[in-house]
């Protein structure tokens, strides 16, 4: 089956193309540093021709509000056109959980942007809701840093490696498309701070981590279960400490 994953030389998207691979797909790593980019079109066409299914792991170069918005709306615009035209039968995007309660944040209004036009096209869909990577415990730091202080509010997270979430969305896209929203997640919980914290101290970081209720994560202020899925998600293996030991964090 030729599979196109729209930001295939990422994070998700490397992972996800060498299992494609691994177990016989046709599998197709398109980004503009392949000559395939979404917002001007370049090579997409040509990329998706043949294609059955789309899996976009893809992201935006910037997360300031109004570029990230711009870069979800055009990139996803035009791969969905671009997919009927080449009778593609199964969209499937990475999202993240809790989006829907994120709207302070200019980023998850973007990631809102991109489920409505996938949910309004006519392509057959499914978008999966991944907690956040354990390999982005850094940005969020870095996001939540001030001076030598990171202030995070101490709620609930359940983050995943990012191997788990390229294992879920594989067998998503190998699978009859959803219709829907399917939630996947690491096998434990914790405090948002304390996860921050011992990733940091891991590292020799000599940040000190803070709890601070009223602290926003990017730009959005959290209750206690803005990022923990419901019941059913699926939930990954690999533990956040034994990441730790076996894995030098990426971002
Ligand atoms: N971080 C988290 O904790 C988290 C949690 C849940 C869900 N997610 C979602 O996971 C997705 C993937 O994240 P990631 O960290 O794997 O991303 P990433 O490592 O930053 O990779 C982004 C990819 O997008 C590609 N790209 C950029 N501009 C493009 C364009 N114009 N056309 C086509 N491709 C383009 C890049 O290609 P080049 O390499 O060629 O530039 C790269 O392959 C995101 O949509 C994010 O919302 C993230």
């Amino acid at each position: 089956m030729k599979i196109v994953v729209i930001g295939g030389t990422g994070l998700i998207g490397s992972k996800l193309v060498t299992k494609l691979r691994e177990h016989g797909h046709d599998a197709v790593a398109a980004s503009p540093n392949s000559g395939v980019n979404t917002i001007t079109g370049e090579g997409l066409a040509e990329a998706l021709r043949g294609a059955s299914v789309v899996v976009d792991v893809s992201n935006s170069p910037s997360f300031e509000d109004a570029a990230v918005l711009t870069f979800f709306e055009t990139s996803t615009r035009n791969l969905l056109a671009a997919e009927a035209k080449a009778g593609v039968r199964h969209h499937v995007a990475l999202s993240v959980v809790g989006t829907e309660r994120l709207t302070e944040s200019g980023y998850f209004r973007a990631k809102i942007a991109q489920e409505k036009l996938i949910k309004g096209s006519s392509i057959p869909y499914s978008i999966v809701h991944a907690t956040q990577f354990f390999e982005f415990v850094k940005s969020i730091a870095a996001a939540a840093t001030d001076g030598n202080t990171v202030r995070l509010a101490p709620v609930l997270i359940q983050p995943m490696a990012a191997d788990d979430v390229a294992s879920a969305v594989e067998m998503i896209a190998v699978g009859k498309p959803e219709n829907d929203t399917v939630e996947v997640a690491g096998p434990e919980q914790f405090r948002l701070d304390e996860l921050i914290r011992q990733g940091l101290s891991e590292q020799n970081d000599p940040r000190e981590v803070v709890a601070d209720p009223d602290a926003r994560y990017f730009g959005a202020k959290l209750t206690e279960r803005t990022l923990v899925p419901g019941d059913d998600a699926r939930l990954g293996e690999t533990r956040f400490v034994d990441w730790l030991g076996h894995v030098v964090p990426q971002k």
